[in-house]
């Protein structure tokens, strides 16, 4: 007869309880940890092969995945700047089948830590500094990913909001913060994707290692949130849990990454011995198999027909994608009516500055981003080809009626030479943070200079984190930030510029003007911590981002929720279902929005709340909710949003948990964090 385990009709959890009742002690201890960098150890005498994981999360990276080409995504600060749920989820779903076709069964992605400071080296594959952008859209990549019956990986849980010291720092938080915040990210997104994998962060949180803390995986995350996958550390984060094994398996932890000498933790021996000392029993390790053996037969790895890895894949419905995203996350920030450009006037461009004609995607450049895509479009080569014909490029601003500089960072350097030598980059990178907010002081000579020879200058940003635009602000006449615009990203930057596509992007992270202004920026405990203690402080507590700029009255130098367009948009008519809602009551928030433009174009209805009276300090707006919708010019379309009582919560500290204190609130919709024209009461009885 069939065993359970192998019969595909048979429910998963049956097979998930065939197969760990098949599996001898010894092998359930091969299962937690891997083989190899990438893969978990076979188990031939069961027929279990092994599990196959590769990185993310700007799509199937060249060093996971057989040293393939795949297609480059815009980083995803830039996705989370579409706002737009759809578009992520079609994302996650492209990402899934070329992981499929990688012959892999997880990508580690999305990347989902909160964007706490501009200066964290690693927010361009993160999303936003609000909790509830960040979940909506990461919950839509897990589930476009898991469409593909392709396990997604949200990492790295938790508090791994900066790159300094990663391995060794303690992040210092209170409960609130903790809960109201960073669990609320994760929570959200688990809710409405149940997420396969989950991997845990190299840093402490309160002094306990995140890959050993059994308050956060087990008490938190598996008996509060319900997460049923399982959790791989991140490469090497268990080497320094001071319990080692034992602590680690009581925790929850299911895998330890990878299998060689940088992560010896859960190695045989280490779990026998535990074993045998009585720290941990045979039913701590089933515990931890179970989660694993799960993801096992969501993948279908038991029932799927094994794919050989193709090297290179070019597929333009997945690049046409790919440009959709950088169109719809590039932020129009600045547009004094020069822009879109007009061919028929404009007749000579210039295309200048360092990132011009930079191409991302080298084979190891860029930490677990490193994709490497079959051919890179470049600002210029987009520019250029897209004006063919019809206007001539030329490299000298003198000689342009326009010019395009394009500035930012550079994401990635070379893996090893960044391990050997540090960060030389001036950008974004893995293992480092930003020490300045400003971009490389030639780049901003390189502006003064510009500007001089053509007042007609144009700034388009290419960076994956804020950067401070003052200068350039004020004398340019447009600003465009399309953040790491991906592989095609040459080709959305043209169709932008020439109002072929028309700006829609959202800033998913508030501008200060200056960095003193930012929360995580108040003193250097803040960030990048006390390098000598080994903390960083999260003093801010719950007011990160705009909850803290909006409660201290500071001006940003960009609001969070920003972004111009060609067209322009009037909202009106907000209306909310019902005047008073009742414990898990649901209530529906309707608007409607008009193009008061000529253009055609999409704008994001952006709905916020805040408690009229509470007990304790609240952020003065909270965002809950948003949908971008796309409106002709001279037409008028409804949006909804369906909210429920979580609106309204907050969490105590003195009841541990959350609670909703019953009076009433104020709806707020708009365009912007700052820029709310429409209001409501509504009201909240036990
Ligand atoms: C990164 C993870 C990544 C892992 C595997 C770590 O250094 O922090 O995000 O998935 O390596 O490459």
């Amino acid at each position: 007869m069939m065993k359970t385990y192998l019969d595909k009709s048979a429910p998963i959890e049956e097979r998930v309880d065939d197969l760990l009742n098949q599996l001898t002690l010894d092998e359930k201890i091969r299962l937690l940890r891997g083989k190899d960098f990438w893969t978990t150890n076979p188990i031939e005498r069961l027929q279990i092969p092994a599990f196959g994981m590769t990185d993310g999360p700007l799509g199937v990276a060249y060093h996971s995945s057989f040293k393939g080409k795949r297609t480059r995504f815009p980083s995803t600060i830039a996705l989370a700047a579409s706002w737009n749920k759809e578009l992520a989820y079609s994302t996650g779903k492209v990402m899934g089948k070329e992981t499929k076709l990688a012959g892999r069964h997880q990508i580690l992605g999305p990347g989902v830590n909160l964007i706490r400071s501009p200066l964290c080296g690693r927010n361009f594959e993160y999303l936003s500094e609000d909790p509830i952008l960040s979940s909506d859209i990461a919950a839509e990549v897990v589930r476009g990913i898991q469409s593909e019956n392709i396990a997604a990986c949200i990492k790295h849980y938790i508090t791994n909001c900066s790159e300094t010291k990663r391995m060794e720092i303690s992040t210092e938080i209170q409960e609130r913060a903790l809960h109201e915040i960073y669990i609320k990210n994760f929570k959200r997104i688990i809710e409405k994707s149940g997420p396969w994998g989950l991997m845990s962060c190299y840093n402490k949180i309160n002094g306990v290692y995140g890959s050993g803390n059994k308050h956060l995986l087990k008490d938190i995350l598996r008996d509060e949130l319900g997460f049923t996958g399982h959790v791989v550390t991140d490469w090497g984060a268990s080497r320094n849990v001071e319990g080692g094994a034992a602590q680690c398996i009581k925790a929850g932890l299911s895998l330890e990454m990878p299998g060689i000498a940088m992560s010896r933790t859960m190695r045989p021996k280490n779990i026998q011995k535990a074993l045998k000392a009585e720290k941990i029993s045979e039913s701590d390790i089933d515990y931890v198999v179970k989660p694993l053996l799960r993801t096992f037969f969501r993948v279908g790895l038991f029932d799927k027909e094994i794919i050989e890895p193709s090297k290179i894949l070019d597929i333009p419905e997945h690049q046409d994608l790919a440009r959709k995203v950088a169109e719809e996350g590039a932020v129009l920030m600045k547009n004094d009516g020069i822009l879109p450009i007009d061919l028929n006037q404009v007749k000579k461009i210039a295309v200048i500055g360092p990132n011009a004609q930079k191409k991302f995607g080298a084979p190891f450049h860029g930490g677990s981003s490193a994709v490497v895509p079959p051919r890179f479009i470049t600002p210029y080569h987009g520019i250029a080809k897209y004006v063919k014909g019809k206007a001539q490029i030329v490299s000298d601003p003198k000689d342009a009626d326009v010019t395009i500089l394009v500035l930012g960072m550079n994401h990635g350097g070379h893996f090893l030479k960044t391990m050997l030598f540090g960060n030389k980059t001036e950008g974004d990178m893995e293992g480092k943070d930003r020490t300045s907010y400003s971009l490389p002081e030639d780049q901003n000579k390189l502006f003064e200079d510009t500007i001089k020879q053509n007042s007609n200058t144009v700034v388009l940003l290419v960076a994956g984190s804020p950067v401070d635009c003052s200068i350039f602000l004020e004398k340019s006449r447009g600003l465009l930030n399309v953040w790491y615009p991906g592989m095609t990203g040459g080709d959305a930057v043209a169709r932008l510029v020439f109002g072929e596509v028309n700006p829609s992007g959202k800033l998913p992270v508030t501008y200060p003007k200056k960095l003193e202004d930012h929360p995580a920026h108040i003193s250097k405990k803040r960030f990048p911590g006390d390098l000598d203690e080994l903390k960083i402080y999260f003093d801010e507590g719950i007011f990160v981002g705009y909850r803290y700029f909006d409660k201290e009255n500071i001006e940003p130098q960009f609001p969070f929720g920003f972004g111009l367009s060609y067209t322009t948009f009037k909202l009106s008519n907000l209306r909310v279902s019902i005047p008073k809602i009742e414990r898990n009551g649901k209530f529906a928030v309707s608007v409607d929005v008009k193009n008061t433009g000529s253009r055609a174009g999409s704008e994001v209805v952006q709905v916020y709340i805040s408690d009229d009276h509470a007990s304790i300090e609240r952020p003065p707006i909270e965002l809950q909710d948003f949908v971008k919708i796309h409106v002709n010019p001279g037409e008028t379309k409804t949006v909804s949003v369906e909210l429920d009582q979580s609106a309204f919560e907050f969490y105590s500290e003195k009841d541990h948990e959350f609670i909703i204190e019953p009076g009433s609130f104020t709806l707020w919709v708009g365009t912007s964090s700052r820029d709310l024209p429409l209001k409501s009461k509504i009201e909240y009885v036990n």
